[in-house]
């Protein structure tokens, strides 16, 4: 949701006793937005399956749209023709709804030679520079005019490979980089690349189209530009983090839930800190079950976010409920945001016991926490861990904000309640 907007819908959350069931996760959000993006580079159609139904994708599309691709799309299916691509600029409206616009930085510049678009806005989670993003690109041989957050950018004819060595291993920085050095003239190195698997499947996309890329996964990647890239079939990778929400839900109030459609080698870093909590997690090639005990849940000790393969940010929130209802206490150190720890107050208002002090956060578990409070979700993941944390606290908890919710979780809800939980959207 773009800042300033208010949502009006709220989630009523009943204390939930048990889950018990499958769910089958979408396709990650992080996957489909830089390849849905990069469609704007491809000669011919490109179709992208298992591609999650969000508001998010629902922007990126609409940012096609206007540029002069053709899309259409049927719940998980998108295809794309930017084969008429004409435009070059973006409306402020549209880069300001997400922060994965700003890969058409990158991908537009390449496919037009010019790109005119806005700095996409700063967020609940901290200021969110792109820097990086810039120097890179200005780098590569993009001329960057910064008037007032508006960006004017111009390549003199094609990108050209470079090596860029990135500071930290962004993941919107490494893949807008990807984006401008698939045409380009010769070939890019990025050192301490991000790892992360939504970029190895934006790579394998690429790949697909004919871009020579090797290394995606490793913190050295190789580009050699190639002069055009064709349309290709693509299936999204599951998301490892909506995996992850239920997994967790399973593991706060209880029960038995098997993911399904999963790539557990994802998941690896989560999946050790159930298994440290006292869970059972039995893992099959493409699906986790998870058996919560009804006994306290053991003390977490620590969770000290990193880029992968360390333990995701966009899952400390989650773990944060887990750790609040446990028998012990736990430290969390968050390494990638700034101001990652906004539903640590509303957790506080259920009857958690946290001290925020700048990236460190300490939580001591407590026995019981206590619906009949309003809470506000403000980012993303913190309104899924809200959410779970209703359904662990006794009686009936309010959420607002639940906005959030939909650019991330496709039919969250309606997953919980088809595991056993009691939850309306109003
Ligand atoms: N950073 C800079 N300058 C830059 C770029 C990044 O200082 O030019 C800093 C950021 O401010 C941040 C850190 O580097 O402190 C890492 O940011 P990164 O660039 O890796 O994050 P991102 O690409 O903006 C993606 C995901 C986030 C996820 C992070 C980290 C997408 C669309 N977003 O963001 O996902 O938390 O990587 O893994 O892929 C979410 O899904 O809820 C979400 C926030």
């Amino acid at each position: 949701m773009p800042d300033g907007v208010v949502g009006v819908e709220r989630l009523v959350v009943e204390h939930a006793e048990r889950l018990s069931g499958e769910v089958a996760v979408q396709g990650s959000k992080n996957s489909a937005l830089p390849i849905l993006t990069a469609t704007l580079l491809c000669d011919g159609i490109c179709t992208i399956e298992n591609c999650p139904d969000l508001s998010d994708v629902d922007v990126t599309l609409e940012i096609l749209k206007s540029l002069g691709a053709k899309v259409l799309k049927e719940k998980n299916s998108v295809i794309v023709d930017s084969t008429e691509v004409c435009g070059f600029k973006i409306s402020k409206e549209m880069m300001k709804k997400i922060r994965s616009s700003i890969l058409f930085l990158g991908a537009l510049s390449a496919r037009m030679g010019r790109a005119e678009l806005c700095v996409p806005g700063g967020c609940k989670l901290g200021p969110r520079p792109i820097d990086w993003h810039l120097a890179a690109l200005s780098q590569m041989g993009l001329k960057i005019e910064n008037q007032d957050k508006m960006l004017f950018c111009e390549l003199e004819d094609r990108f050209k490979g470079a090596e860029i060595t990135l500071p930290l291993p962004s993941v919107g920085a490494t893949e807008n980089i990807i984006l401008a050095a698939v045409l380009a003239k010769g070939t890019t190195i990025i050192r301490n690349a991000a790892r992360e698997p939504e970029i190895c499947d934006l790579c394998d996309f690429l790949i697909k189209c004919g871009a020579r890329i090797e290394g995606a996964g490793q913190s050295e990647v190789k580009i050699v530009g190639v002069e055009r890239l064709s349309g290709a079939e693509h299936r999204v990778i599951p998301d490892r983090i909506v995996a992850v929400t239920f997994l967790a839900a399973a593991a706060a109030v209880g029960g038995d839930v098997t993911v399904q459609s999963v790539a557990p080698a994802h998941m690896q870093s989560m999946l050790e800190v159930f298994k440290k909590i006292g869970c059972d997690v039995n893992v099959a090639a493409e699906s986790v079950q998870i058996l919560a005990k009804d006994k306290k849940l053991a003390p977490i000790r620590e969770i000290v976010t990193k880029p992968y393969p360390g333990f995701p940010t966009d899952a400390q929130a989650l773990f944060m409920v887990l750790a609040s209802i446990s028998d012990g206490s736990c430290m969390f150190v968050e390494n990638i945001f700034k101001n990652r720890y906004k539903h640590a107050e509303e957790l506080v208002k259920l009857g958690a016991d946290i001290k925020v002090m700048d990236k460190i956060a300490v939580v001591k578990g407590v026995d019981e926490l206590y619906g009949e409070e309003t809470l506000e979700a403000k980012d993303l993941r913190g309104a899924a861990a809200l959410v779970i944390a209703a359904m662990a606290a006794d009686g009936r908890t309010t959420i607002t904000g639940v906005e959030h919710l939909d650019r991330g979780y496709e039919d969250f809800e309606k997953n919980l309640r088809r595991l056993g939980a009691n939850i309306k959207r109003i």
